[in-house]
């Protein structure tokens, strides 16, 4: 097992990787029992799987979620917040979210709010969840006019991440996962470029054994971003590589066409011929990125997705971006942040990413 310990503000808490950690569950939970009251919230789909095994082993009650999304609202907060009520919680009772990062978005949010804030527990079961949406304190719901447009800086007191729990994730889930940390390899190559070359195609293929090194160095590069900067004013913004477009293109379907990493793919495939076009990064950098994220194609088509369609959700994602305009690039190294782009400039790489052959090669775009 590794520990990672994810710093935040004054506070630090651990997060634990390995194959099997989710058998010692009870013993790393128990430093953070307080009253002794313990409760597990998970999804209909991975509480059989899991949800069911944690609480047994915490000898705690559980809360099953309706899958997806649409659940991350208001409701499930409400819902939580009276189960616990129900069930006699205190002030003192832990939280546990079993999940994907719906589970642990709106058990962190309740978590931050029941009782004006009780401890949690994030046990992240997605490669999403456990590389990004689990790590760094954000939780939060959705309303209908928006994604995660609700929420509370709330992080869990331990992340316990068990990439044995992949074996059961499907593989566009997987994938959707792994653009998240090529993501992170580009905004961190020094970390996480090595790593990545060795393990990228075997997790793409669907095998969870690889993943472990993968966990550990995102959790790593995003918990030093975050602890630089828990409210997201300046250097967290890296984070948003690959974002802006990806933001344009699941507004533009309204969620319907792209899993959220699918939509990151394409997002760095752009900012990849942006940063080439400007000379941050050489034509040979940017094909060998485009050769990794290879490994995750063939993305979801953007055909019938006109530009005119993306733009206004790209404009309106830079605008929430607190009166900051720019797009985040990879150079050399790492990224520069707040770039501008002009919307030509955007139209023309979006209309050459349009032109990608399906099934063709990503390195073409260069
Ligand atoms: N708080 C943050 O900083 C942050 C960061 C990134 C993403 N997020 C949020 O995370 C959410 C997406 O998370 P996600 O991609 O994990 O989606 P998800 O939680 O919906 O999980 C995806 C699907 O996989 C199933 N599943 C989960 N683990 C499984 C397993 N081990 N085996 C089989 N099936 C399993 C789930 O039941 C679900 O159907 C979004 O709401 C997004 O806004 C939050
Ligand atoms: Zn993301």
């Amino acid at each position: 097992m590794i520990t990672i310990d994810l710093i935040f503000g004054s506070e630090s808490s651990p997060c634990y990787v390995g194959e099997g950690v989710l058998g010692e569950v009870r013993d790393l939970v128990r430093p953070f029992e307080g009253a002794k009251q313990i409760f597990v919230v998970t999804d209909a789909t991975v509480g059989p799987l899991y949800g069911i095994d944690v609480a047994e082993h915490l000898d705690a009650p559980v809360l099953e979620l309706p899958v997806g999304e649409e659940s991350k609202r208001w409701q499930s907060v409400e819902r939580v917040a009276r189960w616990l009520i129900a069930n006699q919680a205190e002030r003192q009772g832990l939280l546990v979210a079993v999940g994907g990062g719906v589970v642990t978005d709106i058990v962190g949010f309740a978590a931050a709010i029941v009782f004006r804030g009780i401890p949690w527990v994030a046990i992240p079961t997605t490669l999403l969840g456990m590389v990004d949406a689990a790590i760094g304190g954000k939780t939060g719901i959705d309303l209908e006019v928006g994604k995660n447009l609700i929420g509370a800086f709330w992080p869990p007191r331990a992340v316990i991440a068990d990439p044995l729990v992949l074996a059961t994730l499907d593989l566009r889930q997987m994938r959707s996962g792994l653009a998240e940390v090529v993501k992170s390899a580009m905004i961190a190559p020094s970390i996480l470029e090595h790593v990545l070359d060795s393990h990228l195609t075997s997790v793409a293929a669907g095998d969870p054994m690889q993943a472990l090194e993968l966990v550990v160095g995102c959790v790593r590069v995003k918990g030093e971003i975050v602890s630089l900067d828990e409210r997201e004013a300046g250097p967290r913004r890296a984070l948003n590589l690959g974002h802006t477009l990806a933001h344009g293109l699941e507004g533009a379907t309204d969620f319907s066409r792209f899993l959220h990493g699918e939509a990151v793919a394409w997002g760095l495939l752009a900012e990849l011929r942006l940063a080439r076009d400007r000379g941050l990064l050489s034509t040979a950098e940017a094909v060998t990125w485009a050769e990794r994220l290879q490994a995750l194609a063939p993305l979801p088509s953007l055909e019938g997705l006109p530009w005119a369609a993306v733009a206004p959700f790209v404009e309106r994602d830079k605008k929430r971006q607190a009166g900051r305009v720019g797009w985040v690039l990879p150079r050399m190294g790492g990224v520069v942040l707040d770039t501008a782009v002009e919307d030509d400039e955007a139209r023309f790489v979006y209309h050459l990413l349009q032109q990608l052959p399906h099934e063709g090669p990503l390195t073409t775009l260069f």
